[in-house]
């Protein structure tokens, strides 16, 4: 892999069906691969990459006494320690955040911020469609209608000119996902946010350290959310934030989250003096979550470095759409994905390509498909409260608009990606993955024949 090929080149070689061969052949020792005439592993040949990857989440006997700590102090509960707080304050440290506040997970830190920005039962929050099922999830169990702006298939995050036409005199919030760690075009989010008077909740639930224009993904709109679930850069089981840079926001947000009791510049004359729940963080969480900031960096730094290397060597291959960032912006890839266009590949379905490249020995996957159409919108929508929330007429042109969403169903349809601990792999297994599917290519037309 030491010599990149032209992409010219490259069609050339698939061409003459050697390209997967001369792709190896570019490095200096003759490979296995090679010798076996680059076979696809799904049509009886040798896997490209026979090994195992990067396990996650990982593990240090450093973090031992820390969680100890924990337990022996007896201090379990939020309100009885110390040690959430301390993960709060190095965490906003960290993002350049004025505050933040840790929460169980993702899904509650979402919750907390709708809230909080004031989304209400008949309201309407436009969305990225794009995502995990929990964005969906946290507007629907506010009885708010999430309207989905349209996804741009060069980003795969939400496209800013899809968003004005969709805001109605109920739009409440624009809520984009950084998906996979990249961060969305927030400018004109923001622009627009302004000009109707909309909140933006920011989810960053996969996106801790991803950067626009200078600053951290979380802290571009009123108030942002990270999950800590286990396959997150930043795990520890469970756990979640919600950030911000106003006291205010973020002492209504400690409150709800703590079963409405009062905090800070957020108080009343009785101690229950306003709704809230129990969306608290552990101290064991925490714990684990500020010993683990430094590898973040760390680790942030080397999947950046792995996906620069493999956007530069996929985009080479005819049929392979690496993702386009928005300007002056990085993201921290919590999946690596890229565009497939069947077409250069002799018709091979995406799935077939994926079965393909997991018989290579690359776990790859198609992760999100067109949701909306599950099922959930329809119960939500067909349910007792969301038909005296919203006239007939509206819920039809809702579900209706559904069908517009021709951005999103490409991307739907087209999107093919692998796991972020697949970016701490060394060189040599990465050119594993370049190799597999320059290989696929070189024999796209057997294996589309292939049953
Ligand atoms: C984009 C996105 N939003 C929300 C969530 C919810 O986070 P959690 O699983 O911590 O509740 C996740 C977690 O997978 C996510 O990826």
């Amino acid at each position: 892999m030491s010599k990149p090929m032209t992409r010219r080149g490259f069609i050339q070689q698939a061409a003459a069906g050697s390209a997967a061969i001369t792709w190896m052949s570019a490095g200096q020792a003759p490979s296995l691969f090679a010798a076996e005439a680059a076979k696809p592993a799904l049509l009886g040949g040798t896997p490209v990459h026979p090994g195992g990857w990067p396990t996650w989440p990982t593990w240090s006997e450093s973090w031992e006494p820390a969680v100890l700590k924990v337990l022996r102090s007896r201090k379990w509960f939020r309100g009885s320690g110390e040690t959430v707080a301390e993960f709060e304050a190095a965490y906003a440290n960290l993002l350049g955040a004025k505050r933040c506040l840790a929460t169980a997970s993702g899904t509650t830190a979402l919750l907390v911020a709708l809230h909080v920005m004031d989304v209400d039962a008949g309201d309407e929050v436009i969305v990225s469609p794009y995502t995990f099922i929990a964005t969906y999830n946290v507007i629907l169990i506010n009885k708010a209608l999430p309207v989905f702006a349209d996804t741009d298939p060069a980003t795969l995050t939400m496209d800013p000119a899809s968003i004005e036409s969709r805001i109605t005199d109920r739009t409440r919030a624009i809520l984009p996902v950084h998906i996979y760690g990249m961060p969305c075009d927030m400018d004109p989010i923001n622009a627009l946010a302004k000009k109707h008077k909309l909140a933006v909740v920011e989810d960053a639930c996969q996106a801790w350290l991803a950067e626009y224009k200078g600053q951290k993904c979380g802290t571009l709109g009123d108030l942002g959310c990270f999950s800590f679930q286990e396959s997150k850069h930043l795990p520890a089981g469970e756990g979640g934030a919600v950030t911000g840079n106003s006291d205010e926001l973020i002492d209504r947000c400690t409150s709800f989250h703590n079963c409405g009791r009062a905090c800070g510049s957020f108080k009343g004359d009785k101690p229950y003096f306003t709704r809230g729940s129990n969306y608290r963080m552990q101290h064991f969480q925490a714990a684990l979550l500020t010993q683990q900031l430094d590898k973040l960096v760390r680790d942030t730094a080397v999947r950046r470095e792995n996906a620069d290397y493999l956007t530069a060597q996929l985009r080479q291959i005819p049929g392979i759409q690496p993702v386009r960032l928005p300007e002056n912006s990085r993201a921290v890839w919590h999946l690596y994905p890229f565009r497939y266009d069947s077409r250069q590949f002799s018709g091979l379905s995406r799935d077939k390509f994926i079965r393909a490249l997991n018989a290579e020995g690359i776990p790859a996957s198609s992760v999100y498909h067109e949701m909306y159409f599950d099922g959930l919108i329809d119960e939500a929508i067909n349910s007792r409260g969301y038909k005296k929330l919203f006239s007939a007429e509206r819920l039809k042109a809702y579900r209706d608009s559904l069908q517009e969403l021709k951005g999103n169903r490409l991307v739907c349809q087209t999107t093919v990606a692998v796991t972020q601990n697949l970016l701490l792999a060394e060189r040599g297994d990465l050119d594993h993955i370049i190799e597999a599917i320059g290989k696929i290519h070189a024999h796209s037309a057997a294996l589309a024949k292939a049953a």
